[in-house]
């Protein structure tokens, strides 16, 4: 029945092989193939697809057993205004998702979804989030009829043979079923990307545990396990079992004494997360070293050592290229040089991939994202802003010996972070847990960068607002329910890498001289640093930061913390158009810690600056 010609995966789950049997009833697809996940199905698929015009084969000499991918240009992000939560009360899907009644929604799947893979094969890809077997770890399976999702997900998760074998000894499964939707007539010629835009629909049913996505093969909306299981589903499971799913990156911070310390942080999307996850230390830290366990999600559970133990749920980087250097993430780099499906970048005349920020000179000539002859001269990027690398993390050079220990690694520090030009000091520490969640629940980024002291705040609550699978007001709940299942609950820590002075310029350098925040969060979590109180938190005075081998002189330090207390009550105040959409389902500890920063910051100084001993 296959169209690869090669065996696939066996399994003995009475309740997988039934929902195939009826999801082939459903699609009609032309035959079927379970992934076992071996190298061999891996590469029969993409000679599929350069047969097919979806794929090149790279320069081997340049980089080894690497494709470049092209999407259909109105298919190339996510699409947070088709994604949906068809939980059962449109209450409990929230005022910041959009909501569908479940049965309306399933009225439309079904017709969507018939007769949706004619003239395709449908894929049966099983996947583990997470190590297999790992207490933290979940399973999932997507049907599929692209196989670009199914390379892909043998990259990002744990796919093949061995999740059937564990799932034959009775386990449970999330079941994603997804269709690029583009069915063909007898004897009708696929095209290199099929897509259904105009139809496109990424479905979750929280109650029901169960993701259905229609229409887009690309990144988010396709590769089922990364954001609708990791986060938006598994947030719900999460909620409703005592655990957490969250937008964050996990690293482990090295002392040279060989001390380690993992912290776990949340910044919104194209904030950097990959380039801090693969952070180099800069000049001056000799001996400290960052190890990489996750640059995405983190699954993060409480354990019998009394603390919360995370894992990355995925086993790849799906990462941003433009942007992605030598000079600014070589780690990543190295971890695309080799084994990696590329999508929307550019291709150049000796069949290697670029984009922009990837040299400082651009090559004279190349093919842009969409196949079109391009030069320096042509005004329009090379690649798609929002091109991408998958790429195994194992190819990491900082990958962390632990990332794959199924107990998970031991968090010992939060961070979360906005994108915020004004107003917003280098780094705060929560006095306390509720505070620390008050601190997450508020952060957001400008909506633009580029007028300063303008944009507007966009709320992004610990960086979820499009991957909470359920009411945000209940997920702040829970994150203050879960502070009371360890013995002590890690600090969180505020932190803001993008103020700027008045003509606009950046105060902080950023990228790896975050690691002089780090290194002042991890002495606080380890009860070795100094701080002052401020009406914001906790903050380091200029002293408490390691300034070895970099000049910052302490008038930048201040500009850099100052706080307005004016501008900071009015920030406090317009937190309100952000809790007001829950109504009275706000935890009430967030209302209140709003009113005691409000008056700390009335009775604080016109301008707050770091306290001055002598
Ligand atoms: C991502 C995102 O792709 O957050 O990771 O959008
Ligand atoms: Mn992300």
């Amino acid at each position: 029945m296959t169209r690869l010609g090669i065996p696939g995966g066996i399994s003995m789950n009475t309740k997988l092989l039934a929902w195939i049997d009826e999801m082939a009833r459903l699609c009609k697809p032309d035959g079927i193939h379970i992934c076992d996940g071996s190298q061999s199905e891996y590469e029969a698929l993409c000679r599929l697809m350069i047969a097919n015009g979806t794929m090149i084969r790279l320069n081997a000499a340049k980089r080894p057993g690497s494709y470049l991918c092209r999407s259909d240009p109105r298919d190339v992000a996510r699409v947070e205004h088709r994604t949906f939560i068809c939980s059962h009360n449109k209450g409990d899907a929230g005022p910041t998702n959009n909501w569908v009644d479940p049965k309306e929604m399933r009225e439309t799947l079904d017709r969507l979804f018939d007769g949706c893979m004619r003239g395709r094969t449908m894929y049966v890809v099983p996947f583990s989030m997470g190590p297999l077997g790992s207490p933290i770890a979940h399973v999932g399976v997507e049907i599929t009829d692209s196989p670009y999702v199914c390379v892909n997900m043998r990259i990002m998760t744990r796919m093949g043979q061995g999740v059937l074998d564990l799932l034959d000894g009775g386990g449970d499964f999330v079941p994603c079923t997804h269709s690029v939707g583009k069915p063909l007539a007898p004897g009708e010629a696929d095209v290199p990307w099929p897509c259904n835009p105009d139809n496109l629909h990424v479905a979750h049913f929280p109650e029901d545990r169960e993701i259905w996505s229609f229409g887009s093969g690309y990144g988010g909306n396709a590769l089922l396990g990364k954001k609708c299981f990791a986060l938006r589903i598994a947030s719900t499971m999460g909620r409703d079992e005592g655990w957490l799913a969250e937008h964050m990156l996990i690293v482990g911070v090295e002392s040279p004494r060989g001390e380690k310390t993992y912290v776990a942080a949340a910044f919104p999307s194209a904030c950097g997360k990959t380039n801090f996850a693969m952070m180099v230390p800069p000049k001056g830290f000799d001996g400290w070293k960052i190890w990489t366990v996750g640059d995405d999600i983190a699954w993060i559970k409480p354990a019998a050592d009394g603390r919360f133990h995370a894992i990355n749920p995925e086993a790849g980087f799906f990462g941003v290229a433009p942007g992605t250097g030598m000079g600014t993430n070589p780690n990543a780099m190295a971890a695309c040089s080799r084994n990696t499906i590329f999508t929307n970048v550019a291709l150049t005349d000796d069949g290697d991939v670029w984009w922009e920020g990837m040299t400082d000179t651009p090559p004279s000539h190349l093919l842009d994202w969409t196949g079109k002859s391009w030069t320096p001269e042509s005004g329009e990027p090379a690649a798609h802003p929002n091109a991408r690398f998958t790429a195994p993390v194992e190819q990491c050079p900082s990958v962390d010996p632990d990332w794959e220990n199924p107990e998970g690694v031991p968090i010992s520090a939060f961070i979360v972070g906005g994108r915020l030009s004004r107003n917003a000091p280098l780094v705060v520490q929560a006095f306390n847990w509720a505070h620390g969640v008050y601190l997450g629940a508020t952060m957001g980024s400008e909506a633009t960068a580029a007028a300063v002291g303008q944009a507007a705040i966009r709320r992004d609550p610990f960086a979820m607002l499009p991957f909470c699978g359920y009411n945000m007001a209940d997920y702040f709940n829970h994150w203050l329910n879960m502070g009371r299942k360890v013995k002590s609950p890690p600090s969180i820590f505020r932190v803001n890498w993008f103020r700027r002075d008045e003509d606009g310029k950046f105060l902080w350098p950023g990228y790896g001289q975050n690691m002089r925040v780090l290194k002042w969060i991890v002495d606080r979590v380890r009860g070795r640093a100094p701080a002052i109180e401020s009406a914001l938190g906790f903050v380091p005075d200029y002293e408490d930061l390691y300034w070895d081998a970099m000049e910052y002189p302490r008038e930048k330090f201040d500009a850099l913390m100052r706080v307005d207390p004016a501008a900071g009550v009015a920030d406090a105040r317009s937190q309100e158009e952000l809790f007001d959409r829950f109504f009275d389902r706000v935890p009430k500890e967030l209302l209140y810690e709003r009113e005691l920063l409000k008056s700390r910051l009335w009775r604080a100084p016109a301008v707050w600056e770091p306290a001055r001993e002598g």
